[in-house]
């Protein structure tokens, strides 16, 4: 099932995430996945994380294929992460143009870690601890951002987020419409 998506402005957005129960007897879990993945390929986007569907809870979804280019050589990572944690993160960083489902029509630059390490659980209750890089490392590290109320957008410098501000009034005020299912501010 297709979610609406919650747009810049929402306060969901901005609230810490609680923490979720895995195993299989939580059916309403894999539903809510099942739903996120639904939701984010229908809006075009490769992450997803659960404010954005209005739940606060430690979820996020990925599915990097959409973001690869022909040249690229990491392999796309498609991926529910269940209470993550980033445990450490590379010295060097990169720059790439990040765009967000909760922030239609702003892309921009920005700069993080290029590896990160993340422990976390799947639906079932499994755990694990990985290391991802590149594009992959980009989107669990903007997903991430999410669960902590944290947008791409409190990223950028003091300048360019004034450059920015009459456009996410726009969002926030309910003139920006995406094409995809939303959940509107007002
Ligand atoms: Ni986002």
């Amino acid at each position: 099932m297709i979610l609406p998506i919650t747009l810049y402005g929402n306060p969901i957005l901005r609230k810490e995430v609680e923490e979720v129960e895995t195993g299989s007897a939580n059916q309403e879990l894999k539903q809510l996945v099942e739903d996120m993945f639904d939701t984010m390929y229908h809006a075009n986007g490769v992450g997803l994380a659960a404010p954005q569907v209005n739940k606060s809870l430690a979820l996020f979804v990925i599915d990097t294929e959409a973001f690869l280019d022909e040249g690229d050589t990491e392999k796309a990572v498609k991926k529910a992460f269940v209470n993550p944690e980033i445990t450490e993160t590379s010295e060097n960083r990169c720059s790439f143009s990040e765009g967000c489902l909760s922030v239609p029509g702003i892309n921009e630059e920005v700069l993080r870690p290029e590896g990160v390490r993340i422990s976390y659980q799947d639906v079932e209750g499994n755990s694990f601890d990985e290391e991802y890089h590149g594009k992959a490392a980009r989107v669990i590290q903007h997903e991430y951002d999410h669960l902590y109320g944290k947008m791409f957008v409190d990223r950028l410098s003091p300048l360019k987020k004034t450059l920015l501000k009459s456009k996410l009034n726009e969002i926030v005020n309910g003139k920006k419409v995406p094409s995809y299912r939303i959940k509107p501010n007002k």
